[in-house]
């Protein structure tokens, strides 16, 4: 839904009527599109990339629209569907004209089609970047017929595959268990991920899919596929399979009750889907992702590095106190972080948010907890060389709340019934759909803004899915709109704070992962990746979420052992290491250390911020022992662009006596360098290859062995490039 015809910097080719071939070319790869005069746009090739659309026709037969639409011919699955003015549900599209145009460091393919009867047009574009392998599509539907007409399905974008040995991989989950990795092998019938959340759309299925064409998907090796829907709202995506020849790919926004309606002359623009080929395995898929998301489409670009913090939630949950809060920031100080972040608890008038069941919407502060306000705290961790932060959850209220009080009609739910209420029993969504609530919303975050200009970061969380169906802002007719209104609303609300606070650090949070997805990646700086802080756990859900997104955005806190949420206990060792993949940050009272334990952590923080923060949070991951294996162990690494530094990391989660042992191969090095092992954060004596230096070619073939002592080991190594 972005960048769309923003900054035209030169027309490369205008309008040809003949057939043409489009190569849509990234630097390592290309999807190859055929226009012709009278006939539908088609696609016939995407991978790597190739210069000679001629060899590709004598070798492939493939020959399938670029934009399916419902009605003459296309039978399967497609990617349109529309009811005209008229009545008539049948569209017939074919190419009129393309336009190639650069937009900074992006080339955009806009290739027109028009249906052969009616005045309704669709723009099929593609968006390619010099410095990543990702391919953008989205579509824009323009309504000139002379009344509206109706969208049934509008799709982002649609591909065929090949049929062979195709396998799917995606992250499913729930809370505390988000992203878990699920793959299996396509049958004939349809493989279908989608969510109806309405709000957290990450939460049982993340809207990305990484399909593998070389069988069951291996992390360094075969061609993948890769596909994110940049929307935070309901999706689907499915992979069609029908006879024997191609699977047909198709996401974008979920139609369940979605039906959209164009009047004369409007648009709409379909969110983008992004797509990726790698014939590197799934971790080649997962680079290209995280290359483009650093470099292109994150709201703050990767070059700037993510601070330390201390969140106060698991300390202290609601129960914040100006005493308490201070005492956190001096243990966070302590522990050399660099940012504090008060969460939920903070805030309430009539309703006091001492239980999680009111005051959402009433944004003041609770001078109950708070006599000094929150100027006050804001002052004090200025005063100790700190940044500050604070909670909201500003799209939701509570049915005890002055806001709820005076706007009964601001949340999401028909006029005609009674709402059916969430967390605390009384939690409710606000209408984002509404303009008036935008406005609301909007002026939360200023509010804040104007009483602490110093605020560094906001947690903005999301507990609610939408429950209650209906709006009282859209007219009878738009019920239908609701679900794609309420992001239209969200992204319109977001793109004016960011405009007006470009600095701010924001984190997108949603009851942990719910909210984990490439659509609000352009104005949310990071994802709190789970509620779930095990150590243990969390290493299966940040595989999953790496699959994706990259490391800067994941925020990965130590937490309290034993644990809140599994009661495991595990390591101080053990859950640093885990948390330091991430942006490192803490999760409890640190007043809670033992005089050891806040020795260790400090060397973990110091170490983290002066070594390994530059590589993890800009490098490149290489994925090594994925937990899923089953066998104990997980280990992965980071490699700077290049390649001088890299850290690795490995832990060991079972333990039995005389339990395998295996070697660790190391990926993405200098084949032909040198480098020299030492162990970070280390507990205990040094292994046996510590200050050893290898090849890279050593490393990568022949691998090292790491001598794990103990239940819930992990080892962090260092590796320097010799000169
Ligand atoms: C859910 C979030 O995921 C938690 O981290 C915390 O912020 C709570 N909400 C606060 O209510």
């Amino acid at each position: 839904m972005k960048k769309v015809f923003l900054s035209v910097m030169s027309l490369f080719a205008v309008a040809l009527l003949s057939a043409k071939d489009i190569y849509v070319n990234s630097p390592g790869t290309t999807l190859l599109l055929k226009a012709e005069a009278g006939l539908p746009l088609h696609v016939s090739y995407y991978g790597e990339r190739v210069a000679d659309a001629e060899q590709v026709y004598r070798a492939y037969s493939l020959w399938e629209d670029a934009y399916p639409a419902f009605g003459l011919g296309n039978y399967d699955i497609t990617a349109l569907s529309v009811r005209h003015s008229d009545g008539n549900m049948s569209t017939e599209l074919t190419y009129l004209s393309d336009v190639v145009t650069t937009e900074g460091n992006s080339t955009v393919y806009t290739i027109t089609m028009k249906d052969k009867v009616y005045e309704f047009l669709v723009d099929v574009c593609y968006r390619t970047y010099d410095n990543s392998d990702v391919i953008e599509t989205w579509s824009v539907i323009r309504n000139n017929e002379k009344k509206p007409v109706s969208l049934l399905k509008y799709a982002s974008g649609f591909l065929p595959i090949r049929q062979g040995n195709v396998w799917v991989q995606h992250e499913h989950g729930s809370w505390g268990a988000e992203a878990q990795v699920s793959e299996e092998a396509l049958k004939p019938g349809i493989f279908e991920i989608h969510d109806l959340t309405g709000t957290k759309n990450a939460y049982m299925n993340r809207p990305n899919l990484m399909i593998s064409l070389d069988g069951k998907p291996q992390e360094n090796y075969g061609r993948v596929v890769g596909a994110a829907l940049c929307w935070s709202g309901n999706f689907r995506m499915t992979i069609d399979t029908q006879g024997k020849k191609i699977h047909r790919f198709v996401a974008g926004i979920d139609d369940t009750n979605s039906q959209y309606t164009l009047k004369k002359g409007e648009t709409f623009t379909t969110p983008v889907l992004a797509l990726t080929y790698s014939n590197e395995g799934l971790g080649g898929a997962s680079r290209s992702f995280h290359r483009w998301a650093r470099k292109n489409n994150m709201v703050h670009n990767g070059t700037a590095l993510r601070k330390t913090l201390l969140n106060s939630w698991e300390g202290v949950y609601l129960n914040v106190s100006q005493d308490g809060m201070e005492k956190m920031m001096d243990g966070v100080k302590q522990l050399g972080g660099e940012l504090f972040v008060m969460d939920d608890g903070w805030f309430g008038n009539k309703y006091k948010r001492s239980v999680d069941d009111c005051a959402l919407g009433d944004w003041v502060t609770d001078t109950g907890k708070l006599p000094k306000g929150v100027p006050a705290l804001e002052k004090a961790c200025t005063e100790r060389g700190l940044k500050w932060g604070i909670w909201i959850e500003p799209e939701m209220t509570n049915t005890k709340s002055e806001l709820y009080e005076k706007h009964p009609d601001w949340v999401v739910c028909h006029p005609t019934r009674e709402p059916s209420t969430g967390r605390g029993g009384t939690q409710l969504v606000l209408d984002m759909s509404n303009p008036a609530v935008q406005d609301f919303v909007y002026k939360v975050v200023d509010d804040i803004m104007t009483e602490t200009p110093n605020t560094y970061y906001i947690k903005w969380d999301c507990n609610m899915e939408t429950k209650n169906f209906g709006s009282h802002y859209l007219s009878a007719d738009n019920q239908s709109h609701l679900y794609v209104d309420y992001h239209l609303g969200l992204i319109r609300t977001l793109k004016r704070i960011r405009a007006k606070y470009p600095d701010l650090v924001i984190q997108c949070c949603a009851s942990g992962g719910g909210r984990v997805n490439y659509g609000l990646m352009p104005y949310f700086d990071e994802f709190w990746v789970s509620d779930n802080t095990d150590a243990k756990q969390r290493l299966f859900i940040q595989w999953g979420t790496s699959m994706f997104f990259p490391a800067c955005a994941m925020a990965q806190h130590v937490s309290a052992s034993p644990n809140h949420q599994t009661r495991r206990s595990l390591p101080l060792k053990f859950r640093f290491d885990v948390a330091m993949t991430g942006r490192l940050g803490m999760e409890m009272k640190p007043s809670d250390l033992s005089a050891d334990e806040m020795k260790f952590a400090q060397s973990c923080f110091k170490t983290y911020k002066e070594t390994i923060r530059p590589i993890v949070q800009q490098g490149d991951q290489y994925r090594l022992i994925s937990p899923y294996e089953g066998n104990g162990y997980c280990s992965e690494m980071f490699v700077g662009e290049d390649k001088k530094e890299a850290i690795f990391f490995a832990y060991k989660f079972e333990h039995y006596v005389d339990f395998f042992r295996p070697r660790f191969y190391f990926a993405g090095l200098d084949p032909n360098a040198t480098y020299t092992l030492t162990e970070l954060c280390r507990q205990g004596n040094a292994d046996h290859w510590e200050g050893s230096s290898f090849t890279g070619r050593f490393l990568m073939q022949q691998g090292v062995e790491i001598d794990f002592r103990g239940e819930y080991a992990s080892k962090v190594i260092r590796l320097t490039r010799g000169s």
